[in-house]
């Protein structure tokens, strides 16, 4: 069976294809099918002249989403969508299509999520599904030659491993066993069984509010690595987040481009030593106490409000200007045209204004910052604003981090974890670190967090049987391809988000 995907391959020859009508125009004795099959796009046309009545009628009775048989010629064509165009010979519908009710009209997002088994066919979520999909391969061929085994991790557990207040309950045979939050402490389990590990496995959350960045049950990469510290934990995630982001790079180009995802930052960040900040530094930067190339954030944000203020004036004179001419009047297409600029600007000043709102109230938060704290997503925004590329937080405070954490042996009140902030307001990506080994240390820790002794029994055991410095991370799948598509919300990077309040569809 040929695909769209294979039409490069079969120019001048007739094939048959299955899929979708996207789109469907008509114009006097042709008709312009826009077809979907999974694999791409094609506009099939049909020309009365050249087909049998049957076909001109099926063709005529395509609606959007009617699904279809195409037997047709294909024609290469630079100008069309994919680059090849399919000269149709016969057309049978296979399925019906009334009333399809994700249109090219703008929906609410709460009526697109409710109709997410139908969204799933818009071209922007066919692209965002293939980045996720290339991502997950890369990801696996990061760490297949790299020399690591995926092992899986159970999702029914006894333990809490991110501390208790987001844990989903469950019921396992009469006892109460909770839906994994991580798979770390197995991870640690099986790297001192195989050296290096990863897993790859949905992990739940639950985040009692609605937030751009948070899903209930998201996806979560955890390499861990015997004899690995933090510097050489930080090593590897550099090169990997630089290894898919070359990757996705160079073979998303067309799902790019649908998402209008201007791609120019990733070359830098490939080529581009990520900063590694310690919390301290992290802390004096966002409070605008330590400057970055010159400039300290204050700055830097009362800059960005006045050229958003003034992106905002002068977009409502381009408005203006374009208003005076329509009303003065033109021909149909001139002032499609002029109207079309006229929307695109009041889209950019609807963003600049929400921009405009928000600067302030970041400025606000970052001076009122109190050390010790952890960051919150906009003091993340605020930290990485002065990169263009990932930076690395470490040496935390080690009471806001969780138990398993290794403490700093020179400064007792540290702990050896990291955090990597994505660029572009995206924030937080990883968080990982060196694990903790002294078993007094962790037995004071896990009383300490309010955490059932006995249920981590099995877990010391990994100190008291050979242990060694060991590392790693967790890579949220999903704030991952957030940021490589550069979505505004985190819902649209999963096939079914599971979010506050959200079970269905
Ligand atoms: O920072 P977190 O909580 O770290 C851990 O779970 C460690 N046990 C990982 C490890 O060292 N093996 O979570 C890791 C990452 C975050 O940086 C973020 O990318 C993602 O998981 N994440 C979420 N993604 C979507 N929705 C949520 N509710 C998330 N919570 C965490
Ligand atoms: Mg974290």
């Amino acid at each position: 069976m040929i695909q769209i995907k294979d039409f490069k391959d079969n120019i001048g020859i007739e094939i048959v294809v299955h899929g979708w009508t996207a789109n469907r125009r008509s114009s006097k004795r042709l008709e312009f099918i826009v077809l979907r099959d999974g694999s791409g796009f094609a506009q099939c046309i049909v020309d009365a002249n050249n087909v049998d009545e049957r076909t001109y009628k099926n063709a005529k009775l395509t609606n959007q989403e009617t699904s279809v048989k195409i037997t047709g010629t294909v024609v290469k064509d630079d100008k069309q969508i994919g680059g090849y165009e399919l000269h149709v010979s016969d057309l049978e519908i296979i399925g019906t299509s009334n009333n399809y009710p994700v249109t090219n009209k703008k929906h609410g997002v709460e009526f697109l999520i409710d109709k997410r088994h139908l969204w799933l066919r818009s071209k922007r979520q066919w692209a965002i599904m293939r980045v996720r999909n290339k991502l997950i391969y890369s990801i696996h061929n990061f760490f297949q030659k790299e020399g690591f085994v995926q092992a899986d991790a159970p999702v029914f557990t006894g333990n809490a491993c991110e501390g208790t207040s987001t844990l989903f309950a469950s019921e396992f045979y009469g006892e109460t066993a909770y839906l994994t939050q991580s798979g770390q402490l197995y991870g640690e389990a099986m790297a001192l069984a195989l050296g290096k590990i990863y897993t790859f496995g949905p992990t739940f959350r639950a985040e009692k509010s609605k937030t751009r960045r948070h899903l209930s049950e998201f996806w979560m990469i955890e390499p861990e690595m015997a004899f690995y510290n933090n510097d050489m934990n930080m090593d590897l995630i550099e090169k990997f987040i630089k290894y898919v982001l070359k990757d996705i790079n160079e073979n998303c180009k067309y799902e790019f481009e649908i998402l209008r995802r201007d791609t120019g930052s990733f070359e830098k960040i490939i080529n581009t030593k990520f900063p590694r900040l310690t919390y301290d530094n992290a802390v004096k930067i966002l409070k605008g106490e330590l400057e970055i190339n010159g400039k300290t954030t204050i700055e830097t944000l009362e800059q960005d409000l006045e050229d958003v203020k003034r992106g905002i004036v002068e977009r409502k004179k381009e408005i203006a200007e374009r208003e005076k001419i329509i009303a003065g009047g033109v021909k149909r297409g001139k002032r499609n045209f002029l109207q079309n600029k006229i929307n695109n600007f009041k889209n950019e000043i609807k963003d600049l204004e929400i921009k405009a709102k928000n600067i302030p109230s970041w400025i606000k938060s970052a001076n009122e910052f109190e050390y010790g704290n952890d960051f919150g997503g906009s003091d993340e925004t605020v930290i990485t604003r002065m990169f263009d590329v990932p930076v690395m937080v470490y040496n935390w405070p080690h009471k806001i981090k969780a138990f398993y954490m290794k403490r700093d042996n020179d400064a007792p009140e540290l702990a050896k974890g990291v955090d990597v902030l994505a660029p572009e307001g995206y924030g937080e990506i990883v968080g990982g670190g060196e694990r903790e080994t002294n078993l007094e240390l962790l037995i004071e820790k896990i009383k300490g967090h309010n955490l059932p002794m006995s249920d981590f029994e099995w877990y010391l055991d990994l100190r008291r049987y050979g242990s060694v410095p060991h590392a790693g991370f967790g890579l949220g799948l999903e704030r991952l391809i957030a940021w490589i598509c550069k979505l505004s919300h985190i819902r649209e990077t999963i096939p079914f988000p599971r979010m506050y309040k959200r079970l269905f569809p």
